[in-house]
């Protein structure tokens, strides 16, 4: 049983808050396990291609993988991930910790 438990608080553009249970959710990327939950969240290429899904990490960058699922091919800012390739870092599932990430989508 896991001890660990990582959320992620979504913000979209239009101010909605959508919490992301990141909980067994090691390999998939931010918008995988959003389209799983049923929260529509902006994407085009989902190959770390464009902007389309973009966003501002507001909380505990640290603990994000920006390449989890894929390389990025287009540089963002230093406080920004693309949701379409970006995961969680496994160090964070090992470490039992109770992490709250949260992020605001540009888009
Ligand atoms: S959808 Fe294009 S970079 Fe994520």
């Amino acid at each position: 049983m896991s001890t660990w438990n990582v959320v992620i608080t979504v913000k979209d553009i239009e101010w909605k808050t959508h919490l992301l249970d990141m909980t067994g959710h090691e390999e998939k990327s931010i918008i995988d396990v959003a389209e799983e939950n049923w929260i529509e969240l902006p994407y085009s290429c989902r190959s770390g291609a464009c902007f389309s899904c973009c966003a501002e990490v507001t909380k505990w960058k640290e603990h994000l993988d920006l390449e989890k699922t894929g390389e990025a091919l287009i540089d963002v800012e230093d406080n920004e991930c693309l949701t379409c390739i970006c995961g969680i870092k496994k160090e964070v599932f090992t470490s039992g910790e109770q992490v709250e990430i949260e992020i605001e989508m540009l888009n």
